[in-house]
C-alpha cells in the first residue's frame, strides 16, 4: 500500500539529499600528540544528541592514547536523527574535513552512539572505515562477530536503559561460540562493559525526555565514564593499528582483563537464559516439576518436551513406569517475544513473555506411587505462584552483589499476586501471565489449573526476573501513553 508513510519517507529522503549536504556539519579535534599513528575518529551521535556533546568523550579518548588521535563530530542531521541517506553524505564530509585540518593517514574508525550505531554498522561494512566502535549499540542479532569484515569494539554500559545489558550478552555469547578462533575474536572483536555507567554517559549532558525516561541511574560520574571509555578505546585503537610492540602488548592485556569481568558479568545471565529452553527441553519445567513432586522427589523422573501449539493445546502430561521407576513426561510452551519489530530494536526486553507448563499434580504422583496409606508424609501441594517466587530467587542468586544492592536499596520489586484459577484446559489455554507494573513495583500472578491429574501454571521464565532486578526495576515508573 502506498500509504501516508511511504509517502513521508519518499518525501523525507528527497529533504534530505535536497539540503543534506549543507546542514551536516562536522566539528574537528585536533590531535594532542605530536607523535604515535594517526586515527581520525568520526563520531556519529544517538538521536537527538548533538555533535558537541561528544566533546568531553572524544577528549578523554586523546588523552587516553598514545596515538595521534584525530576527531570528527558530526551534527546537524536532518531530524536530529541520522538516517541511511545521510549516512555516507556526513562520513565523507568528515573525512574530508579531517584532511583539510592536516590529518595525512587513512586510518578512519567510526564511533556511533545508540541509535547512529544502527545505521553505521550497516554502512562501515564497505566503507573508508578502517575499524568500527559502538557505545550502547550493537550489530544485528543474526550477524556473527567474526564475519564482521572490520575489527569491531562493542562497548556497553551496564545500567543502560535504551540498549540493555541482557542484549550485549548475546554479543558476548558470539565471541565465546568459537573456541579455535577465540583469542583472535577477543583483539579483534571485543565485547565490553563500563560498570556503573548509563547510556546518556557515553555523551554529556541530557539525552531527550523518551529515551532520559528509559535510561537507568548511573552509579559513577560522567567525568569517570569517560575515563574509562578513553581507556577501552586505546586498548582497542593500539591492538589494532599501533605499530609499537610494547603498547600493542599491553593493549592486549587489558582487553583480556577486560573479556575476564565480562565472562563474570554475563554468564550468569545466559546461564539463567538457558534455563527457559535448551533446544528441545525446558530445564525450567523439569526443576519445577520436581519441585511440585516434592517428598517424592527421589522417586520420580522428569522429562520435558518443548511443542507450540496448536500441539501444546493438545497434549497431557503423562506417568509410567521403568522398573520401580515413575517417569513424568511435562511438556512446555516458552512463549518468546516477537523481535521483527524494528521500534523494539531499543529498549526491547530479551527473556520470555511467559512460560507454559503442564505437569502432573502432586496428588496423581501421590496415588501412582501406591502411597494412600502413608498420610503422614503428605505436605499440602505448591503453587504456580511458588515456582514464581522461585525464578525470583534464582535470578537474585545469579545478579552480581552490586546488582543485587541496587535492587534491594533503589529497584522497585516484584509482587508475587496469588494464583488465578482456571477451571478448564479451554479456559486456561487463552489466558496470559498476568503483569502490571505500578509505583509499587512489578505485580505477577500466575494462570493456574488443578485437576486430579494436572496441575498447570503459567509463569514468569527466571530470565524475565533477572532481566527486571537487573534493568527495569532501577527505573522509575511512569505511567503508559
Ligand atoms: C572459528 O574461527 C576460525 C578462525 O577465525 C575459523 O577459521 C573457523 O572456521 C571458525 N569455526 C567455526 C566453527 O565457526
Ligand atoms: C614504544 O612505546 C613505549 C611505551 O610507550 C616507549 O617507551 C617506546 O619508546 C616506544 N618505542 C618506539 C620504537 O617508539
Ligand atoms: C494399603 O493398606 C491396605 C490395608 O491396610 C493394603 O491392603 C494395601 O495393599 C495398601 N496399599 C499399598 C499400595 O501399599
Amino acid at each position: 500500500m502506498f500509504g501516508l508513510a511511504s509517502f513521508c519517507r519518499v518525501l523525507l529522503v528527497f529533504l534530505t539529499i535536497l539540503t543534506g549536504s549543507e546542514s551536516i556539519s562536522s566539528m574537528i579535534l585536533e590531535p594532542i600528540k605530536s607523535t604515535g599513528e594517526e586515527v581520525g575518529l568520526i563520531f556519529i551521535p544517538g538521536a537527538y544528541i548533538k555533535a558537541e556533546q561528544y566533546r568531553k568523550t572524544a577528549r578523554a579518548i586523546q588523552l587516553a592514547t598514545e596515538l595521534r588521535v584525530w576527531v570528527a563530530l558530526t551534527g546537524n542531521y536532518f531530524y536530529n536523527v541520522v538516517n541511511t541517506n545521510e549516512m555516507s553524505m556526513a562520513v565523507d564530509a568528515a573525512i574530508s574535513e579531517l584532511k583539510k585540518a592536516g590529518m595525512t593517514s587513512e586510518t578512519y574508525v567510526g564511533v556511533a552512539h545508540g541509535w547512529g550505531g544502527y545505521y553505521l554498522r550497516d554502512y562501515a561494512s564497505d566503507s573508508r572505515l578502517k575499524a568500527l566502535v559502538l557505545m550502547g549499540s550493537t550489530i544485528t542479532r543474526t550477524t556473527s562477530l567474526r564475519d564482521f569484515p572490520i575489527p569491531l569494539l562493542t562497548l556497553a554500559a551496564e545500567l543502560d536503559g535504551v540498549t540493555r545489558i541482557t542484549r550485549i550478552a548475546v554479543e558476548y555469547e558470539k565471541l565465546t561460540h568459537n573456541t579455535t578462533g577465540f583469542f583472535k575474536g577477543l583483539y579483534r572483536t571485543p565485547v565490553i562493559y563500563i560498570e556503573g555507567a548509563n547510556h546518556a554517559q557515553f555523551a554529556s549532558g541530557e539525552l531527550r525526555p523518551r529515551l532520559k525516561s528509559a535510561d537507568l541511574k548511573a552509579d559513577i560520574s560522567d567525568k569517570q565514564a569517560h575515563r574509562e571509555i578513553g581507556k577501552y578505546l586505546n586498548s582497542f585503537l593500539t591492538a589494532t593499528f599501533s605499530s609499537n610492540d610494547s603498547q600493542i602488548d599491553e593493549a592486549l592485556d587489558q582487553l583480556s582483563v577486560a573479556f575476564l569481568r565480562s565472562v563474570k558479568k554475563f554468564q550468569p545471565f545466559l546461564d539463567v537464559r538457558n534455563l527457559d529452553t535448551d533446544g528441545e527441553e525446558s530445564m525450567w519445567t523439569l526443576l519445577a516439576q520436581e519441585y511440585f513432586a516434592e517428598e517424592y522427589g527421589g522417586r520420580v523422573a522428569v522429562s520435558n518436551k518443548i511443542l507450540q501449539n496448536p500441539w501444546f493445546f493438545g497434549k497431557e502430561p503423562t506417568i509410567s513406569f521403568n522398573d520401580d521407576h515413575m517417569i513424568i513426561g511435562t511438556i512446555a510452551l516458552i512463549h518468546a517475544r516477537d523481535r521483527t519489530d524494528f521500534r523494539k530494536l531499543l529498549r526491547g526486553k530479551e527473556s520470555p513473555i511467559e512460560i507454559n507448563m503442564k505437569l502432573v499434580s502432586k496428588d496423581a504422583i501421590w496415588k501412582a506411587l501406591g502411597s494412600q496409606n502413608d498420610t503422614s508424609l503428605r505436605s499440602e501441594p505448591n503453587t504456580c505462584k511458588s515456582l514464581n517466587r522461585l525464578a525470583l530467587i534464582l535470578a537474585l542468586s545469579s545478579s552480581s552483589e552490586e546488582a543485587r544492592e541496587r535492587y534491594f536499596s533503589r529497584g522497585r520489586p516484584i509482587i508475587l499476586e496469588n494464583d488465578a484459577m482456571r477451571g478448564f484446559n479451554t479456559l486456561w489455554a487463552p489466558t496470559s501471565l498476568q503483569t502490571w507494573e505500578d509505583e509499587e513495583g512489578l505485580h505477577v500472578r500466575a494462570i493456574a489449573l488443578v485437576t486430579s491429574n494436572d496441575h498447570y501454571c503459567k509463569v514468569m521464565s527466571p530470565y524475565r526476573a533477572m532481566e527486571w532486578v537487573n534493568v527495569d526495576s532501577l527505573r522509575a515508573y511512569r505511567a503508559q501513553g
